[in-house]
C-alpha cells in the first residue's frame, strides 16, 4: 500500500516568527506520526529557514517548497534554485499549482524544466494538474489533465516518472469550499493513473501517490480518503491552522487504521 501524503500548502501566509510559532504548535499536537502518514509543510521561501530550524533533526515533519526555477544559479533576479532549497532542508517542491499557471503565466514547458532540475538534486517534485470550471463543464476534464501530463512529464523515463508525486487540483474547487467529490476526485485519479501508466507501466504506476487538493477539510478528509485511488491531500486553506492541519492528519491515521 502506497504511504499516505499529506501537504500543507502555506502559499503567501505567515511571516518567519508566526511559522516557528505554528511549528511549535504542531509538534505538540503531532508528537508522533503514524507509519502510515508522511506529513510535509511548505512555506513560504522566506521561512524555510526558520522552520527548519524549529522542526529540528528529529522531527517526522518535512519541509517542502512552493515553486522554484530550474537553473542551478546565475543572473535570475528573484529566483530560487533547487540547490538553494536542498541546503535548506527542503525534500518536496511543489511545482505547476494553477496559482502559478494562471497568475503567473507558468506553462507546461518551465513546469517540465523544473521537475528535471528538482528531480537532478533529488527533490520529490508534487506536479499540480486540475481543470477549470469552464473545462470540467464542456466535458475535457480528461483532456485536459492527459494534456498537462504529457506536456509537464515528456521526454522522462520512467524511472524519473516514478519520482514525480502527482496532485489533482480542481480550479473550480481551490479556496471555494467547495470540494470534488470523492467521485470526482477517484474519477480524475483513474484517469490520471491510466495516462502514468500508458507512458510509463502499470507497475510504475502502481508506487506513485496522486493526490487530491481543493478545499480539503478536518470533516470531507476521511471521505476523500475512503478511496484506494486517493493517496493524500494537499491542503490550503485548512493547513493555516493548527488545531484543523493536526486533525486532518490524526483522521488520516486513523482512516488507514494506526493512531497517530
Ligand atoms: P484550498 O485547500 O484552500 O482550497 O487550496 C488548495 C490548494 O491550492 C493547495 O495547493
Amino acid at each position: 500500500m502506497r504511504t499516505v501524503l499529506i501537504v500543507g500548502n502555506w502559499k503567501m501566509n505567515k511571516i518567519a516568527s508566526e511559522a516557528v510559532a505554528f511549528v511549535h504548535e504542531l509538534k505538540e499536537r503531532l508528537p508522533t506520526l503514524s507509519a502510515t502518514v508522511e506529513l510535509v509543510v511548505a512555506p513560504p521561501f522566506t521561512a524555510l529557514e526558520s522552520v527548519r530550524m524549529a522542526l529540528g533533526t528529529s522531527s517526522p515533519i518535512q519541509l517542502g517548497a512552493q515553486n522554484m526555477f530550474w537553473e542551478e544559479s546565475g543572473a535570475y533576479t528573484g529566483e530560487v534554485s533547487a540547490p538553494m532549497l536542498k541546503d535548506l532542508g527542503c525534500r518536496y517542491v511543489i511545482l505547476g499549482h494553477s496559482e502559478r499557471r494562471t497568475l503567473f503565466g507558468e506553462q507546461s514547458d518551465s513546469i517540465q524544466k523544473k521537475i528535471r532540475a528538482a528531480l537532478k538534486h533529488e527533490l520529490r517534485p508534487i506536479l499540480c494538474v486540475g481543470e477549470s470550471l469552464a473545462q470540467r463543464d464542456k466535458g475535457s476534464t480528461d483532456d485536459v489533465l492527459m494534456q498537462q501530463l504529457h506536456e509537464s512529464l515528456s521526454g522522462f523515463t520512467g524511472e524519473a516518472i516514478a519520482g514525480v508525486t502527482i496532485a489533482y487540483e480542481p480550479i473550480w474547487a481551490i479556496g471555494t469550499g467547495k470540494s470534488a467529490t470523492t467521485e470526482q476526485a477517484v474519477a480524475a485519479h483513474r484517469t490520471i493513473r491510466r495516462v502514468l501508466a500508458s507512458t510509463t507501466s502499470p507497475a510504475i504506476t502502481d508506487c506513485m501517490r496522486i493526490l487530491y487538493g481543493g478545499s480539503v477539510t478536518p470533516e470531507n478528509i476521511e471521505s476523500l480518503l475512503a478511496s484506494d485511488q486517493i493517496d493524500g491531500a494537499l491542503i490550503g486553506g485548512a493547513c493555516l491552522q493548527v488545531e484543523s492541519f493536526a486533525t486532518i492528519a490524526r483522521v488520516v491515521s486513523a482512516a488507514r487504521s494506526i493512531g497517530v
